[in-house]
């Protein structure tokens, strides 16, 4: 795994664009695997930057994003649709019919999930995944305990997760119990990826992905199988979780 360690989230932010934006210009019909939450966002941000002034060029860009809650629309303005058009999509020229995410609201939600494990393997898999990593190592939705073998499927959201998720929502009662995720395996497709973490309350998830073997209470550990990663992480969260000098 390849460490790039920053002074703080926006050197992250500026890092994690650099590598999408060299991927884009090596490749402009690139598929870039996307994430939500709060650690993409000073990306995006960066992204849309350097679209409107260094004139990066996503037309020809397809994107599959990770994740969706199930039981909201599109146009909740909870979901990561109107996430990911609020945050990213209305600010730069990707083809709105380009950008895919499960649907949450599919009325058979099996059979959505087989059709966007077969969308990745149709269209993708991408060439670089952007991906955060939840407090408990979860990656994408997929919550300790999943099995790596897994696919694109439906998950039982912990309760954590809601509680870490919960900042989004107007109260904890609105965050939804579940969702739709690319399994672990769906994610290790990815011909590369770009991990991001920020801030000491993702430094324990870290200290475990990097220290300790891959096991399946762990997500984020299936990324040791894995031939190109790249962890970009700020110094709060590598040193808090072990790494170069100490703090207590
Ligand atoms: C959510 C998303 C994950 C994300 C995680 C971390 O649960 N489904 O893809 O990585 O949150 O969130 P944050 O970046 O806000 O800490």
């Amino acid at each position: 795994m390849n460490i790039i360690i920053t002074k703080d989230y926006q050197e992250l932010s500026e890092k994690a664009c650099e590598l999408i934006e060299q991927q884009v210009s090596k490749k402009p019909d690139s598929v870039l695997g996307l994430a939500t939450g709060g650690s993409p966002l000073g990306t995006y941000q960066e992204m849309i930057k350097g679209f409107s002034s260094r004139g990066v060029n996503y037309e020809k860009v397809r994107t599959l994003n990770l994740d969706e809650y199930i039981g909201l629309d599109k146009n909740d303005s909870q979901s990561y649709h109107f996430f990911m058009k609020s945050h990213l999509f209305d600010y730069i020229n990707v083809n709105a019919d380009n950008t895919y995410i499960p649907n949450g609201k599919a009325p058979d939600l099996d059979t959505e999930c087989e059709l966007y494990e077969k969308l990745i393997e149709d269209i993708g898999p991408p060439d670089l995944q952007l991906l955060g990593v939840g407090q408990n190592g979860h990656i994408g939705f997929n919550e300790p305990g999943t099995s790596f073998e897994s696919e694109t499927h439906i998950i039982d959201l912990e309760e954590s997760t809601r509680q870490a998720n919960a900042r989004f929502f107007d109260s904890l009662e609105d965050v939804p119990k579940q969702a739709v995720t690319m399994g672990i395996r769906s994610i290790l497709k990815s011909k590369r990826i770009v991990v991001i973490a920020s801030g000491e309350r993702k430094a324990e998830a870290i200290r475990q992905m990097l220290k300790e073997e891959p096991n399946e209470n762990m997500p984020a550990s299936a990324l040791k199988h894995h031939k190109h990663v790249t962890l970009i992480v700020d110094e709060k969260a590598y040193k808090k979780a072990g790494h170069g000098e100490e703090t207590q």
